[in-house]
């Protein structure tokens, strides 16, 4: 069993992003309906956050729900967003006690009143907590965060006839995209064996550590997520310079 108090001695990631995969999977093995997994993996974003709050990482995105999940058959998409507000319901209190700020990234418009109608109510009443972020990733795609950056650039740049596209930086830009304004993540963790990114923060992945886990992420517990902290503990970040005295943030 791995010491929360010897990782809280090491190094600590400002953001961590995990993909959340292999719940059909998980209820497949025990001969379960897949929205089971699904049930069962909403429990481990609980854990995961739990954890963070215990390392003092000030900052956590899960991949919840891509733009391609809509292709899933309509029941499974249905009880996903069912699962989504009754998690919103049942965990809402325990987040404004426990100080943590909800953040969606994604294009919400689409996605079904009852659960717009939570997300915005917990963003209002969470907004003004520093202790944790949390970013639910619903309705998101990396192509997407990067698209809507353009249309808002050429927006400004439509309202704005003396803008000069040379002055465009990655800084500059990046304040255009939605998910532009949250630091990169330090470390990326999928579940469930695939080595894909699959279309998630493909702009802030840039230098982001990846971990990789055979583990289902029903069975992706809290002791499985110090396992990847302490992993990450242990590597050399060094962003494309040759030692780790010039690093930028490590
Ligand atoms: C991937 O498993 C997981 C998802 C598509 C959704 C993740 C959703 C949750 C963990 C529950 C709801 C979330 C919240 C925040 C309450 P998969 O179905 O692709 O598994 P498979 O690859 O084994 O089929």
């Amino acid at each position: 069993m791995i010491q929360i108090e010897d990782i809280r001695r090491g190094k600590m990631p400002t953001h961590v992003a995990l993909i959340m995969d292999g719940n059909g999977r998980w209820a497949k093995q025990r001969g379960l309906p897949r929205t089971e997994g699904h049930r069962e993996g909403a429990s481990r974003v609980r854990d995961i956050i739990d954890a963070c709050l215990d390392l003092n990482i000030p900052l956590v995105s899960f991949f919840a729900f891509s733009t391609e999940n809509w292709q899933r058959p309509q029941e499974e998409v249905n009880i996903l967003m069912d699962l989504l507000s009754q998690s919103l319901d049942k965990y809402t209190d325990e987040a404004i006690e426990k100080e943590i700020k909800l953040i969606v990234l994604g294009d919400v418009q689409k996605l079904p009143a009852h659960v717009k109608n939570r997300l915005a109510k917990v963003q209002e009443r969470t907004k003004n907590f520093e202790r944790l972020t949390v970013v639910l990733a619903l309705n998101y795609s990396g192509r997407w965060d990067i698209l809507e950056g353009a249309r808002q650039l050429a927006k400004h740049a439509k309202q704005n006839p003396d803008f000069d596209p040379n002055t465009i930086t990655e800084d500059i830009f990046r304040q255009f995209m939605p998910g532009g304004k949250l630091p990169d993540p330090d470390l990326l963790i999928r579940t469930s064996g695939e080595l894909r990114i699959s279309n998630f923060y493909l702009w802030q992945l840039a230098y982001t550590e990846l971990y990789f886990t055979p583990v289902l992420w029903p069975d992706f517990d809290k002791n499985e997520f110090l396992r990847a902290i302490v992993d990450w503990q242990q590597r050399e970040r060094r962003f494309g310079k040759i030692s780790e005295q010039i690093s930028r943030n490590d």
